[in-house]
């Protein structure tokens, strides 16, 4: 199984999902069994580490994103990976827009796929500090609810 998060600018959203997740996987000791990405649709960011704030949020609560580097969806990326999750409908739409005719890749709405109390993952980018900690509390709720389906899936 391959898994790819994916958000606007690959610096806070998406690579906190792949950090949440990465983390639960190797405490449920199956980091070995399913491949964790995560990507951008635009590239402003494109290899640089995560944003300062979600690094120190993220590092409070125990999950370490230093070793994490931005990029851009690509098409490639619809072949390669089982299951596509978007962070908000605009990602999806983008999304949507760039898969390729033959691609295999299951694209979706992260909170909505587990009906989390939101559909999306609100941008903490332009706002202050609780943004960070709000994505923090959902992608832990929705990585909770996808390590389930993963080990149905596994
Ligand atoms: P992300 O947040 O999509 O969660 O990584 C953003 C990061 C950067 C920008 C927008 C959103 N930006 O406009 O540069």
């Amino acid at each position: 199984m391959r898994v790819l998060f994916v958000c606007l600018g690959n610096i806070c959203r998406s690579p906190t999902a792949e950090g949440v997740l990465r983390h639960k996987l190797r405490e449920a000791g199956l980091e070995g069994c399913i491949e964790v990405d995560s990507a951008g649709t635009g590239d402003w960011h494109v290899g640089k580490a995560p944003d300062s704030r979600t690094r120190q949020a993220a590092l409070q609560r125990g999950y370490d994103l230093s070793a994490l580097r931005g990029r851009q969806v690509e098409a490639a990326d619809f072949q390669r990976f089982d299951l596509i999750l978007a962070m908000d409908s605009n990602n999806l739409s983008n999304l949507q827009r760039l898969r390729p005719g033959n691609a295999a890749a299951e694209l979706d709405l992260l909170l909505r796929r587990y009906q989390l109390a939101l559909d999306e993952v609100p941008d903490p980018y332009y706002g202050g500090e609780e943004g960070f900690e709000q994505v923090l509390d959902l992608l832990e709720q929705a990585c909770d609810a996808l390590l389930v389906e993963l080990r149905g899936r596994l």
